[in-house]
Order: structure tokens, then C-alpha cells, then sequence
């Protein structure tokens, strides 16, 4: 699919047609993001952003921990909108919602000083080396000296497709070659991850630290 496929109605379709936990990517608890963003120890004030967050459980769980700067994005109004309902028992100045393509990002470049950027499942998508490329300098040029990236994606043994949509098998040397030397690998892991239907999906899971 190039880049004339319709993707903001493609994944609105998505939440609007399957209740968020009967998602193919829905996680009851983000165990893994979550042991990774603990060895980050960062103070609650750090700003996160979560770009593609859908409905992610993993707000809720930041929230509860006690997180007071949150940034969520992704193309669809709908996910964001199921988000900010699951979250509607806290405060919603503590989260900022923005609707914005990170492949065509408007929005997104006011962002600035995130300590930490969390991806779980949305750069896989992003088959064209122009949208990688858009979605790297988005990262590069918001992130703070000695900030944090999480990038959890499917790995080189994993499906080829998610949602009906081809995806771009990684793993940690690719994602470094992405992020470039001034970017450290402080932990990486496969993961096995468990759809709602029982299926499995195979992850790479990385923590980098941007050099001061
Ligand atoms: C597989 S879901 C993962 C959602 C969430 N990160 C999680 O782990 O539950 C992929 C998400 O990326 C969003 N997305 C896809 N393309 C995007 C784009 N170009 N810009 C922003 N969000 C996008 C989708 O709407 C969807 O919510």
C-alpha cells in the first residue's frame, strides 16, 4: 500500500468496528513497556510520549503510577477518543491528546523536551523509507540530550502483517541503525505476545538512551 491508501479511515474502522479489548494488539497490562520505563528512572514530571497509543491500557497504568506529563498521538480521532473515555476518572490535564500522522506530522512538531518516547506496534507500519525517514527526524528532533526510547516491534520471526496491513520486520541492529550512534542500547528482549483471540505475536523490545 502506498502512500495514497487511506490510513486515517483504515484504522478508524478498526476501533470503531472491535471493542478495545478484542483488539489484535490489546494488552490488559503493559508488562513489558512498563518493566522498561522503571529502569529509565525517570521523575514523575518527565514528559512520555506515546506516539500510535490508541486505547493503550498503558496510559492508565502511567496515571496510576503517578506520571503527570503524558503525550498521546495516533491518526485516528476514534482511538483517542476511547482512550480519553477509559481514562475519564483522571484528570485529563495530565494527558494531552494530539490526532496527527507521524508519517506527515504537523501537530506533532510543536512537540519538544520528551524524555521519553514509547512505541509499541506503530513503526512497523511504516514500509516506505520516507515515512521511516519522517518518523526518525520527528523522534531526533523532539527527544531531550540523554532522553529515552522504547521501541517495541515485531521481530524478524514475526507475522508479516497486522490489522491487513504489511509491516517491517525488526530487530535491535536494525533499530539502532535507524537511531544512529548518538543513541545507546541499554536493554533489549524478544517477547511473546498473546492477541485476545489466543494467537501469538512475535516482539523485539528495546530501551536506547540518546547520548547528552
Ligand atoms: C497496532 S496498534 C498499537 C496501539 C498501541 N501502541 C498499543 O500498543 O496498544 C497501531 C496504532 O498506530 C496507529 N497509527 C498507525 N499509523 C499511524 C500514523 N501514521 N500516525 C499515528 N498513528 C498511527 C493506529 O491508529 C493504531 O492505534
Amino acid at each position: 500500500m502506498g502512500t495514497d491508501y487511506n490510513f486515517e479511515k483504515h484504522w478508524n474502522n478498526a476501533y470503531l468496528k472491535t471493542p478495545i479489548n478484542s483488539l489484535g494488539w490489546y494488552e490488559k497490562e503493559a508488562t513489558q513497556s512498563l518493566n522498561l520505563i522503571e529502569l529509565c528512572n525517570l521523575p514523575k514530571e518527565a514528559s512520555v510520549f506515546n506516539p500510535g497509543a490508541g486505547a493503550s491500557s498503558l496510559i492508565e497504568e502511567l496515571l496510576n503510577r503517578g506520571y503527570t506529563n503524558l503525550t498521546v498521538n495516533d491518526i485516528s480521532s476514534i482511538a483517542l477518543s476511547e482512550l480519553r473515555n477509559s481514562l475519564s476518572k483522571h484528570k485529563h490535564s495530565e494527558v494531552k491528546f494530539v490526532v496527527d500522522d507521524l508519517t506527515n506530522p504537523t501537530e506533532l512538531l510543536k512537540l519538544k523536551n520528551i524524555d521519553l518516547w514509547h512505541d509499541r506496534a506503530v513503526l512497523h507500519f511504516f514500509t516506505l523509507k520516507e515515512q521511516q525517514n519522517t518518523y526518525f527526524n520527528l523522534l531526533k528532533k523532539v527527544l531531550k540530550p540523554n532522553g529515552f526510547v522504547i521501541l517495541a516491534q515485531f521481530n524478524l520471526e514475526g507475522a508479516k502483517k497486522c490489522s491487513g496491513l504489511d509491516v517491517v520486520n525488526y530487530n535491535e541492529e536494525m533499530l539502532q541503525e535507524k537511531l544512529g550512534n548518538e543513541f545507546i542500547l541499554l536493554e533489549s528482549f524478544n517477547h511473546t505476545y498473546f492477541q485476545p483471540s489466543g494467537n501469538t505475536r512475535e516482539f523485539v523490545y528495546t530501551l536506547f538512551q540518546r547520548k547528552a
